[in-house]
């Protein structure tokens, strides 16, 4: 194997060894369902190794199927999470050989394609792109279930580097064309791409994502009382859910205290505000006097480089994202206090936006201008419209294979089960 395809081996390891890990648990919590929200733990990981048996080995190789027979069992657009329960799915035991099968063929099939080749599955090991990083996704969805779950000691914990305070609150973006999406980073998906200059007027955009004390102090202002600082459908969600606190959060009269798979602790006031959903963080930004960032703004203030004008990958550059560059990949199981990396600032100053939350903006999900849909409709366009709000910029439980300044990610705006945060922006006053 050349050192590319060498490469791909270890991050189909990686991400494996992964998904091991997260499914280590009792039969029972395995095949059980923790929320309607999700799927039993057990679903997800033979879905894993039949979406990679789909695309690497019958899309790309042309083999034959190695049991069609549970192909719509694992078709997440058959059976809405909900309802996987009741699905005849392979319990643990036989979920893990299924898929350790189906990967003992990936890697013969890796070791003889042909990576030059004209296709566009195979060329730059695109397809290895797409089941590595749908494999990431499915692993932090499952991270989201063993939260839900709320039972103690499944998830490995780590250290992160101090807090420190990083100086004004808001950073300056100064009017001017950028580079949105791409065309040229190899495992992009379709709804990255094409890259298109954007026009955008100046703004302010905060330099850290929201912190839970900030957040706290919209709550002890009577943020979630009062109409004024909501939508009428985040008004709706707020009275007919009757929240008054992000998801895992509770205050005992005297302080705040939230849990974090399956362990009370006192909330951490430095650290930014996790699992709340958009009509959340669009309320806070109005209560504070500004507003979410759009897609675009965020983006810019990510990744672009007014100096070299071009797209960096990652808000400080190329470079892969180290311990003290962000907190990716689920170093520790939380994010990292305010002001810990300021190596892996932009180029305007904004801190954090890779890793720690998944930030909500004020954009729906929609097609750039000259969008194709690749390598099939339902990865993307079917979820364009005006129903998913997008986030950006991967949280701390993202791997770095599938975060990236373009990558963007969709969900309902009432959704808070993830680990999404925000930050805000404001227009520049004229
Ligand atoms: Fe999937």
């Amino acid at each position: 194997m050349n050192d590319f395809k060498e490469r791909i081996a270890a991050e189909l390891i990686a991400v494996r060894d992964r998904s091991l890990a997260y499914t280590e648990a009792d039969e029972d919590l395995l095949v059980r369902q923790h929320s309607p929200l999700m799927s039993p733990l057990v679903w997800d990981l033979a879905h894993v190794g039949n979406y990679e048996e789909l695309w690497v080995l019958r899309e790309a190789a042309g083999i034959d199927p190695v049991r069609p027979e549970i192909d719509d069992i694992y078709d997440a657009f058959k059976t809405p999470r909900k309802d996987r329960p009741s699905l005849p799915f392979l319990g643990p035991a036989e979920a893990r050989r299924y898929i350790e099968g189906v990967r003992g063929r990936v890697l013969d099939v890796l070791d003889r394609i042909d990576l030059e080749n004209a296709s566009p599955l195979h060329r730059d090991g695109f397809v290895f792109g797409l089941v590595i990083q749908h494999e990431h996704q499915h692993d932090e969805t499952m991270l989201a279930t063993l939260q839900l779950s709320g039972q103690p000691g499944l998830v490995r914990d780590g250290a992160l580097p101090p807090g420190r305070d990083a100086g004004p609150e808001e950073v300056y973006v100064p009017a001017g064309g950028f580079l949105m999406g791409t065309d040229t980073t190899p495992w992009a998906y379709d709804n990255e791409r094409p890259a298109h200059w954007v026009d955008l007027p100046g703004y302010w955009i905060d330099r850290l994502p929201v912190g839970n004390r900030a957040y706290a102090a919209f709550i002890e202002d009577g943020g979630y009382d009062d109409p004024r600082w909501w939508t009428p459908e985040g008004w709706h969600w707020r009275q007919s859910t009757g929240a008054t606190t992000p998801l895992f959060w509770e205050n005992d009269g005297r302080s705040w205290w939230r849990t974090r798979f399956g362990r009370t602790e006192p909330l951490p006031m430095d650290e930014p505000v996790q699992h709340v959903c958009w009509y959340e963080a669009d309320a806070y930004a109005r209560w504070a006097g500004k507003r979410l960032p759009t897609e675009a703004e965020w983006e810019k203030a990510c990744g672009w480089d007014p100096y070299e004008r071009r797209a960096r990958r990652y808000p400080w550059g190329e470079a892969d994202p180290g311990p003290s560059l962000a907190n990716l990949g689920h170093r520790a199981a939380r994010p990292a206090p305010l002001g810990a990396y300021p190596g892996g600032a932009g180029a305007y100053g904004a801190e954090q936006m890779v890793g720690d939350v998944w930030e909500w903006t004020g954009s729906w999900f929609q097609p750039y201008p000259g969008f194709r849909s690749f390598p099939y409709k339902e990865y993307s366009e079917v979820f364009f419209g005006q129903e998913y709000r997008v986030l950006r910029g991967g949280s701390w439980a993202a791997d770095p294979a599938a975060v990236r300044t373009t990558f963007r990610n969709w969900d309902y705006p009432i959704r808070r089960q993830i680990f999404t945060g925000f930050r805000c922006a404001r227009s520049e006053l004229v």
